[in-house]
C-alpha cells in the first residue's frame, strides 16, 4: 500500500515524530472483504494487534467482534461498543477473576488447557448460558517464524488433540453445552495452505464431539493470515465448513498491517565507509516498533520529504533507531523502496514512512531508554485525528511513589 504522503506530511507537522498513523477506511475495506467472503461468520479482531481507541470503535460500528486475552482488552473492547456477544477470550494464561468478567459480558470463552476448563466449567455455574469453548492444539507447525507458531506440537498453547476426550467429559460432567471448538495456528503466516489442514482436523475433532452428543455451534478458526486475503482462506476451508455462518474468525494482522505508518524523521547520520554502509539514524526506534529486531520482519520504508543530501559514496543505507542497542536497525538497504535520487535526500530532517506498521507496532512500544511513547492517530473520511498523545514525563513517573524525606 503506497503511503498517503501529503496526509503523513501534515500529520506529522501537527503532531511531530515519531507518530504512527492507521487509515481506518483502508481497515474498514479489509474487514468488508472478510464479510463478504465468510457471510454470516463472527469476525473477532485481534484486539492485541492494534489497540487504537478510533480504530475500535470503527470496527465496532462495521459490525466486527474482538478477540481478547486480558480483562484490560476486554474493557477496551466493550468500552469502544462491541458488544460482549461478539468478544472471544483466550489466552494460556487466564485468571480466574478475568475468565468471570468475561463471561458476566456474555463472550465466549475458549479454554487453553485441562486445568484452565475444571476453573472455567466452575466460575461458568454462576452464568446461565455461558458460551463454552476450547482450544486445541491442532499439532500443526505453520510456516512463520519460531515466535509466531502457536499450533505446534510443543507450544503452550491449546488443549492437546489427544485430550479432547477428557475435555469433553469434563463438560458433560459439568452438564455444560460446547459452544465452540477451533484453534489459532499462529502469525504472518504467508499461504492459506496451512488452513485447509487446520480445517481438517478441526472438522475431525468436531466429528468425535459430536459423536460424544456435544456439538459444537461455531467453529472457531483462528487468525493469522499475513495479507487481507479472504478469498483464498474460504477456498482453504469450505470444503470442510461449507456453512460459513458457523465460523469465528481471529483475524489481527490481516486487517490492520498495510493500513499503518510509522512516521519518523531522519535526526542524524552516521557514515560506516569502512563497510560501505549509512546509517540513517531515525527519531524511532526498537522502542517503537519492536518487529524488526524481535521477529527480523521487513518493514518498507518510503521517503515522504527530502532532508540533507547524503555524503557522497554512501554505500548501502540502513534506516537505524536511536536507542543505545546494535540491533535497533529498523530497515536495512532502503534502495529496496527508494530511488536513488530520493535516497541521495534522505539525510538529516528527511521524513520517512515505516509500512505495514498498523499491527503489532504501536501495541508493543515500550519507553525502553527513557523514550516516550509515540502519539497516534487516524486517517478517516479524508480527516487525521489524533487518537493518543504522545506520552510526557509526567505519565512515566506518575506511577512513581513520592521520595522518602
Ligand atoms: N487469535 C489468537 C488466539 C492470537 O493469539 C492471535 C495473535 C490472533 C488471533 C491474531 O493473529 P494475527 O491475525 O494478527 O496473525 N507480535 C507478533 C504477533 C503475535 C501474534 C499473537 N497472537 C508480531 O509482531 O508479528
Amino acid at each position: 500500500m503506497d503511503p498517503p504522503v501529503q496526509r503523513l506530511l501534515a500529520a506529522a507537522d501537527r503532531w511531530g515524530t515519531p507518530l504512527y498513523i492507521t487509515d481506518l477506511d483502508l481497515v474498514a475495506r479489509h474487514l468488508a472483504a472478510y464479510a463478504g467472503a465468510f457471510p454470516g461468520a463472527l469476525i473477532a479482531y485481534a484486539v492485541k494487534a492494534n489497540p487504537d481507541p478510533q480504530l475500535l470503535r470503527r470496527l465496532a460500528r462495521e459490525g466486527a467482534g474482538a478477540e481478547v486475552v486480558t480483562a484490560v482488552e476486554l474493557a477496551l473492547a466493550t468500552r469502544a461498543g462491541i458488544p460482549g456477544k461478539r468478544i472471544v477470550m483466550n489466552g494460556v494464561g487466564k485468571r480466574d477473576e478475568e475468565i468471570h468478567l468475561a463471561l458476566a459480558a456474555g463472550a465466549l470463552v475458549n479454554a487453553e488447557s485441562l486445568e484452565e476448563l475444571h476453573a472455567l466449567l466452575r466460575l461458568a455455574a454462576d452464568h446461565p448460558g455461558a458460551r463454552i469453548g476450547l482450544r486445541l492444539n491442532p499439532g500443526l507447525a505453520a510456516d512463520t517464524h519460531p515466535h509466531l507458531a502457536t499450533g505446534a506440537l510443543g507450544s503452550k498453547f491449546g488443549i492437546a488433540l489427544e485430550d479432547l476426550p477428557l475435555a469433553l467429559g469434563a463438560i458433560r460432567t459439568a452438564g455444560a453445552a460446547l459452544h465452540a471448538l477451533g484453534a489459532h495456528i499462529g502469525s504472518a503466516i504467508e499461504s492459506a495452505d496451512a488452513f485447509s489442514t487446520l480445517a481438517a482436523r478441526l472438522a475431525d475433532a468436531a466429528e468425535a464431539a459430536e459423536a460424544f452428543g456435544l456439538p459444537p455451534v461455531r467453529i472457531d478458526l483462528g487468525g493469522g493470515l499475513r495479507e487481507p486475503d479472504a478469498g483464498s482462506l474460504v477456498a482453504a476451508v469450505t470444503s470442510h465448513f461449507p456453512d460459513p455462518a458457523r465460523l469465528i474468525l481471529e483475524p489481527g494482522r490481516s486487517l490492520v498491517a498495510d493500513a499503518g505508518w510509522l512516521v519518523t524523521r531522519v535526526v542524524r547520520v552516521q557514515p560506516r565507509p569502512a563497510t560501505a554502509t549509512t546509517f540513517l539514524v531515525a527519531d524511532a526506534g526498537m522502542n517503537d516498533l519492536i518487529r524488526p529486531v524481535l521477529y527480523g520482519a521487513v518493514h518498507p520504508v518510503s521517503l515522504v520529504a527530502p532532508g540533507q543530501p547524503l555524503p557522497e559514496g554512501h554505500g548501502t543505507v540502513h534506516l537505524a533507531g536511536p536507542v543505545c542497542e546494535a540491533g535497533d536497525v529498523l530497515a536495512r538497504d532502503l534502495a529496496q523502496w527508494i530511488a536513488p535520487d530520493d535516497l541521495r535526500r534522505a539525510g538529516s530532517g528527511a521524513l520517512l514512512a515505516i509500512g505495514q506498521a498498523g499491527a503489532y507496532g504501536a501495541a508493543m512500544a515500550s519507553v525502553y531508554n527513557g523514550r516516550l511513547r509515540p502519539a497516534e492517530a487516524v486517517l478517516e473520511d479524508g480527516a487525521l485525528r489524533l487518537s493518543r498523545r504522545r506520552e510526557t514525563l509526567d505519565d512515566l513517573i506518575a506511577r512513581d511513589e513520592p521520595p522518602e524525606r
